[in-house]
């Protein structure tokens, strides 16, 4: 069984000050896990607020470039968490994550500027998948960050869950009474390396329901299968792997 270290609500901490790896303490790992995982969902945001004008077809250019994404996740961040980053003094992780959502822009200008085509298939998850793989990449088995969903609605099996998310998901996120939005975590081991794991449960709200609502089995917009899943049930969760060593 897991033992539990802490949880935390959104940006409040109640953790227990666990030093469990040198000098680094629990409750210090959980902040920076905290940070960078609502850096994460700012920048995941912005594609999401804009959905509609990239899938305008009358438009080219949509104006989201990797400058313009960036300077919008700042301001989300900063509404998110009333702090504003200071990008001169940016740890090796927020800048990595800057620089990830950078790359995916820079990489999708093409795709998201093409006139005459609405859907193009540039989602929130592909987005944030794209933007999770350059920042493991660039954090070079030091962290690692992840989108995943309960088991039974992952659609890119990239995304699936290993068993210590499954663990977390099944039997705590599921769990009826289990905090709305709490995020759990706790030290473990991965590919035997020692490791602080943190993990953010997501809900599906009104605007999700188009592509995993019901009827479960109908084709959305994307080609997909939807998942028949109800207006606030448990839809994802946001994973983050710090190594110890
Ligand atoms: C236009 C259709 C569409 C909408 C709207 C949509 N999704 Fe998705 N979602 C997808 C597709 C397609 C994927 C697979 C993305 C990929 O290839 O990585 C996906 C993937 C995901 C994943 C990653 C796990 C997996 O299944 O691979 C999560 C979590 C998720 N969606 C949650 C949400 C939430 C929460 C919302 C609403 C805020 C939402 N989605 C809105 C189509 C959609």
């Amino acid at each position: 069984m897991m033992s539990k270290l802490g949880q935390i609500v959104g940006c409040a901490l109640i953790a227990l000050p666990l030093c469990f790896c040198g000098s680094v303490w629990a409750a210090d790992l959980a902040k920076i896990s905290d940070e960078l995982t609502t850096l994460y969902m700012a920048a995941r945001q912005v594609v999401s607020d804009n959905q509609a004008h990239i899938n305008n077809p009358d438009l080219g250019n949509k104006g989201l470039s990797a400058d313009a994404v960036v300077s919008k996740t700042l301001e989300n961040y900063q509404k998110a968490t009333n702090k504003t980053l200071d990008t001169t003094n940016l740890s090796k992780a927020q800048k990595a994550m800057l620089d990830a959502v950078r790359q995916a822009m820079d990489e999708n200008q093409d795709l998201i500027n093409e006139k005459g085509t609405g859907f193009k298939g540039f989602l929130p998850a592909v987005f944030g998948r794209q933007v999770a793989t350059n920042f493991t990449k660039t954090m070079n088995q030091s962290m690692e960050i992840k989108l995943t969903a309960p088991k039974e609605y992952v659609r890119n099996r990239a995304n699936r869950p290993d068993k210590w998310e499954h663990n977390v998901i099944e039997t705590m996120f599921k769990k009826p009474d289990y905090q709305t939005g709490k995020a759990f975590y706790e030290e473990g081991e991965v590919g035997g390396k020692k490791a602080f794991r943190f993990i953010l449960p997501e809900y599906y709200g009104p605007s999700c329901l188009s592509c995993h609502g019901t009827p479960k089995g109908e084709r959305d917009i994307t080609g997909g299968l939807k998942e028949g899943a109800a207006l606030n049930e448990l839809g994802g969760a946001i994973s983050l792997t710090i190594y110890q060593d």
